[in-house]
Formats: C-alpha cells, structure tokens, sequence
C-alpha cells in the first residue's frame, strides 16, 4: 500500500503548492445562485472541502440570483441537492452547522441598488469577522448577464479591495461565444478587476488526473525524453458522453454545438498539457507562458477545404444508449429541428512546433456516444521490427499509455510481452495504475480544488486572457467555415450509441481510434 501523505509530501510539484497556496477566509457571493451549478456542484464542493476540514475558518456563501426566495427557501433547496450530489455524503450535523454560513440576496442583475445592498451585508460580515474582508465573486449566471454583473460590481466599489484584503473574481463558461465576444468580455473583465484577480474557470484542469499529467511528464525521468515526434506517433483525446440534450440543455447547447461547448475550453486544455514544453517554474504564469505557446502553435484551418480535410461534424440519429432508446438530436427538446449545430466533432490537429512537428493530434468528443469517458492516449513507433517479424500472428504493435481522466482515473501502459509457454509468442499487456486502489480514496471534485486555489490566489489551473482568445481564434475559423462559407462541410450523421460517423474514422487514415 503506498503512503498517500508521504507520497504527497515528498513530491516536489505538491511541496510547492503548499507553500505556495494558503486558502484564506472569504464570503463568496455567487451570481445566478438558484442554478443548477450552484446547486450541484458550487454548493457541494464547499460543503465537501468543510467536510474534509479543508475550508478555511468562517467562509459565508451568499446566493445572489433575480427569484424570490428566503434565506431558508434557498438553504433547504441546497441541502436537497446536496443530499443527492455530495462527494463525501451529506452528513446532517456537518449541514445544520455549515447551513447558517450560507444566506440569499434577492436582485436582479442590472439593478445597481442591488449591489449597494450587497456591499453593505458584505461590510456587516467583514465587521463581525474582525474587520477581514475578502470577497470571492463567482459569476455563474446566464452569459448574456455576465457584463451588467462586472460593470455593476464596478460601480458598487466591490471590485476594490480593503488594505490587506484581496477581491477576487470567477467566471464561469462559457467564455464568450467567439474571438470577439471572448475579447470584450475580458476587456470588461480587465476594466474592473486586474488580471491577477481574474479567474476563468475550466472545470477540467481541476480534474485530479489533468492535474496529475504535468506530474507524470516532469517529475519522472522515463517519459520525457520520449516525449516528442521521433518516438511518438500520434496521440488521441477522447472526451465521450452518453447524454443527450437532458434537462431542457438543448436551449444552450444548440446555439453551442460540440466545438465551442467542449473543444475551445476543455479539450484544448488537456491538449496543451500534453503538449508543453516544461515550464521554468510552477508559477501560475510559468505554466500558462508553455501552454498558451501549444495554442498559438496550433496549424489554423483557414479555409473551407482545410476544415473539411481535417474536421468532421456531426449529429446523432435515433438509436439506443445503454439498452434505451434516444431520440436523434433534432428531435430533441429545444432543439431546432433544422438544426445545423454539431453534437459531435472529430479533429486532426497539428501543432506547428519543432517537437510536435509530424505528429497528429486526434480530437474527438461527443454526445449520445456509448458511455461517459476521457481520456488521453500517446501511441508510441513501434520498435524496429527485425527481430520478431517472423513470428506467426499478428505484429505486436507499439506502447500506448492512457492517460484515464474520468471515470476510473488512473494510467495505464500497454507493451509488449511473451505469451508464456514453448513456444515464442508476442502478445500486448497492461501495467495499469487506478487511483482509487492505488491512493486508498478516490479524487476530489474539480470544483473543490478550484474554489480552494482561488481562495489561496494560485491562478494555475485557470485560463489566462491570451489562452482562451488564441483557442477562439482557431475555432473561429472552423466555424466560420461551418456557418459562413458558401460552400461548408458537410454534417454527418450516426446513429446513437454508437462511437460517431465513419466520417470521423476515415480521418483518422492509417490509423484507428482507440477502442474505450
Ligand atoms: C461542460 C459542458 O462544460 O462540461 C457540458 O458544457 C458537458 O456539455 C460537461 O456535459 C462535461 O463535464 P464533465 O465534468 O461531466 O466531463
């Protein structure tokens, strides 16, 4: 059994975010506080960071949101999701004990009285925690309020922070809907709080195995210095999703479709992990100086033929996921029956840099695929085929590690290995890591880690300005091609449940995607 404390200890990327990062005390006001984020995620994770006696002392949370509702109404709807959703379990003491730090604020998102309000209650909170007044703001309302929320926190003064306090902002995704949008959003973002105070929330790089990805590549001798076109072959990211358009979601994401909802923030997030060069510190900015780099050198598909050459699109038709029937995605609630939004998107990306140079990127990721699953996988060149290209049977094939980000995080490596017996047979094996068996308890939420490190002011896992605007311009282009192009790629079609159209297979040339 390995010592998860002593393991934790003795590495040195953790060493340095616990000196680093120290969570201090706050009141996080949440804007669009009766959503569903907050409800299933926002307010559990603080709940779970309480129960694990990670929370530092006196936190309050105050919903601020446009309904009518009760310092009560508002806690009781909480603990009933909290019930259903919390990692750790919902314990009744924990609750009746962490309810009171949690309070409502009636107002609707343009009006500025609201805010005054909000100042004062914020003031009286300061006041009787002894004058510490930091304030943790996390905007997770419908986008199109995203503006009247920064520009009205501006002009309550709650962007300004009391001597030895800090203001701090989260914004939730999406992040603009293009380049333009992403750049007045962070214009208006940047008038109100300064970059260091700016949180752009992707919830994947809170992901336990995101995280573990710098790890493994730099505080492990083995893997680096394979880490680059002469031994690589291609690598594969696949980020699957057994759901459909559930929950009235098809009213968001048909105006988002696959490519703007999942590959402009998240998939190329873990993208530019994989492929970073080793940052000179672990600095916030000495993380995200490597990895916007990946984006910047992303090949742009600039014309039509490029997207239609190296993008495929597409939307499910009726079939079957786990033994049910799904409707197809245009018969789906709230969504256009026309639509020309994708549900799925495969990728072949290249990233135009001396040590990615050759080697394809392969993306995919989708909806009513046949089950819930991330995960990243490196195919190695096979070894020199001289010595066992005679043997009967198939060729072994090269070294693939997968990186599993969710569900069963964990890492696995396949090589290559004799079949026991007389006579000489090759066959592929796994070393396979779970963290669940391996650490003795399973991974965090994202959202905990997130709040935690904001609170503590380490921006790492958070995007910074210049890496989601240069992931907006290369999705723009194959958008524009899309939508704007006299003559735009065509949508596939595949049937539900199934892992995509055969468009996207034919990508992948020579090459197949990984089997999940
Ligand atoms: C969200 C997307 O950001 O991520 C959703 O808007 C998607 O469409 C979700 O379902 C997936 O997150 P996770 O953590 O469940 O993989």
């Amino acid at each position: 059994m390995l010592d998860h404390k002593n393991l934790h200890m003795s590495n040195p990327f953790r060493e340095d975010l616990v000196a680093r990062s120290r969570p201090e005390s706050c009141t996080v006001v949440i804007f669009g506080a009766t959503g569903d984020l907050t409800h299933r995620k926002l307010v559990p994770a603080i709940y779970n960071l309480k129960l694990d006696g990670e929370l530092p002392p006196d936190v309050k949370i105050i919903g601020f949101a446009r309904r009518e509702k009760s310092d009560e109404e508002f806690r009781e709807g909480l603990e009933e999701l909290n019930k259903q959703v919390s990692r750790g379990g919902h314990d009744e003491t924990l609750w009746t004990d962490f309810a009171p730090s949690i309070s409502y604020h009636q107002s609707t998102f343009t009006d500025i009285e609201g805010y005054q309000s909000l100042a004062k209650t914020l003031d009286k909170i300061d006041e009787e925690r002894g004058g510490k007044g930091n304030r943790l703001f996390y905007v997770a309302s419908a986008p199109e309020f995203f503006d009247d929320i920064l520009e009205n926190l501006k002009k309550a003064g709650l962007n300004e922070s009391a001597e030895g306090c800090w203001s701090r902002v989260i914004v939730e995704k999406p992040f603009g809907t293009d380049l333009p949008t992403a750049q007045h959003l962070n214009q208006v973002v940047n008038e109100t709080f300064e970059e260091k105070d700016t949180y752009r929330i992707d919830h994947y790089l809170g992901k336990e195995t995101a995280q573990n990805i710098m790890v493994l590549r730099f505080a492990n001798s083995i893997f680096e210095p394979l880490w680059n076109n002469r031994y690589i072959e291609q690598v594969q990211i696949t980020c699957a999703e057994h759901l459909g358009m559930e929950g009235g979601r098809g009213g968001y994401y048909d105006k988002s479709g696959a490519l703007r909802d999942m590959v402009q923030n998240h998939l190329l997030q873990l993208l530019s992990l994989v492929a970073m060069e080793p940052p000179t510190d672990l600095s916030a900015d000495g993380v995200r100086d490597e990895k916007v780099k990946v984006i910047r050198s992303l090949r742009q598909y600039d014309t039509p033929e490029l997207v239609r050459e190296n993008v495929v699109r597409g939307q499910y038709t009726e079939g079957f996921v786990g033994g049910q029937k799904v409707a197809g995605y245009r018969e789906e609630d709230r969504v256009n029956p026309e639509s020309q939004t994708e549900a799925y998107v495969a990728l072949k990306i290249q990233i135009d840099t001396w040590r990615w140079s050759g080697v394809p990127f392969f993306m995919r990721v989708g909806k009513r695929l046949p089950k819930k699953a991330t995960e990243i996988s490196i195919h190695f060149k096979e070894a020199p085929n001289v010595l066992f290209n005679a043997l009967p049977g198939a060729t072994p094939g090269g070294n693939v590690l997968v990186i599993r980000i969710q569900p069963d995080e964990g890492i696995s490596l396949r090589m290559v290995s004799k079949l026991p017996g007389t006579s000489l047979r090759l066959e592929p094996v796994k070393m396979d890591f779970h963290y669940a068996t391996s650490f003795g308890k399973g991974s965090p939420e994202a959202y905990e880690r997130l709040l935690l490190d904001a609170m503590a002011g380490d921006a790492t896992l958070f995007a910074r300005r210049d890496e989601v605007e240069e992931a907006w311009k290369f999705v723009d282009h194959i958008e524009n091609a899309w939508h704007k192009s006299e003559n735009p790629p065509e949508m596939a079609e595949f049937e539900a449940g199934s892992w995509g159209p055969k468009e996207a297979d034919e990508l992948l040339g020579d090459y197949k995607w990984r089997r999940l």
